[in-house]
């Protein structure tokens, strides 16, 4: 395949040019498919794009074929990629009014059921865990309940079962504790240690951490609720209704499916089947 230099991200290409980079991105998304099983084939090309030309830079490289050859013959390369395609930011009770409207309308519910089972789908470094096992503890459901905290990425998920979080970021989450209803004292969920905020192990006594693949992996569970924030928009049209499919597939009757305000089932081939509990913050009940 013909080398060619890629242009700074501001430049104009020629639609020649285009075509073919786009030509060079499909078939390096083909080869990290085939070659280690993560599949971004389907990712919103603009993103990906950005993603990949920064890779490229970071590792002194000038164009997207000799990225596809390094990514091929060298895993650890692989494992920065996927740090970069993987966009891990979060934060504890980011979006405090989620988890207000969440304890509003979602928590009643589960005091009604023996057991609940909850899917936390692109958990990214653990924060929305954590957040999740606070709330269920503070309304008295954590003890019959159990989290499946899942990402397509084993280094945040290692991250995420250390529990450990920047101790400069405490005054903030301290701040969306409160503004997400906290109940009790949020620093009393956490020692400050030489590493960082540790937080309690009971926290995650009824977690399990693990691998899963959003846009290749099954359903592996019946659960009572799904919470995904922020991972399908990085997804296209294709990809974000594989994964509303598996969704569908994963959640009980009148299950709770919590996206977050950034998305939605509308527009999807799964809008009919779900009500609306909370219209702003994306939280549906399965009902079909
Ligand atoms: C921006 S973080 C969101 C973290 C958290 N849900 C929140 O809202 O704060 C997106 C996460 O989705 C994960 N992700 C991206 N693609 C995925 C896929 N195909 N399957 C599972 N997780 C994926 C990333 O690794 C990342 O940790």
């Amino acid at each position: 395949m013909p080398e060619r230099s890629v242009p700074p991200a501001d430049a104009r290409m020629d639609p020649a040019d285009e075509e073919l980079e786009r030509l060079e991105i499909e078939l390096l998304l083909e080869a990290v498919y085939r070659r280690y099983g993560f599949d971004f084939r389907e990712y919103a090309p603009a993103s990906l794009k950005r993603r990949l030309w920064r890779r490229m830079y970071a590792e002194g490289l000038e164009t997207v074929t000799q990225l596809h050859d390094r990514l091929l013959h060298d895993p650890a390369s692989m494992e920065r990629l996927l740090l970069d395609l993987s966009i891990n930011v979060t934060s504890m009770f980011r979006d405090p009014s989620f988890y207000m409207a969440f304890r509003e309308h979602v928590v009643p519910t589960l005091h009604t059921y023996p057991f609940t089972r909850v899917w936390c789908a692109g958990c990214s470094t653990g924060e929305e865990v954590y957040s999740l096992a606070i709330l269920l503890k503070e309304e008295g459901l954590y003890d019959r309940a159990r989290i499946y905290a899942t990402d397509i990425n084993e280094q945040v998920l290692s991250a995420a079962r250390e529990g450990v979080f920047p101790l400069e970021r405490m005054k903030q989450y301290t701040q969306n504790y409160i503004r997400a209803g906290g109940k009790g004292e949020f620093s009393e969920y956490y020692v400050a240690a030489y590493e960082g905020a540790r937080f309690s192990r009971s926290l995650t006594e009824n977690v399990v951490f693990a691998q899963h693949n959003l846009a290749s992996d099954r359903a592996f569970n019946e659960f009572n609720v799904i919470v995904c924030r922020n991972v399908l928009i990085y997804f296209d049209k294709t990809l974000q209704t594989r994964v509303h499919e598996l969704f569908y597939e994963s959640l009980d009757t009148f299950g709770v499916l919590a996206l977050g305000h950034k998305e939605s089932v509308a527009f999807t081939p799964y809008a009919e089947q779900y009500e609306v509990i909370q219209a702003a913050e994306r939280i549906y009940k399965k009902i079909g």
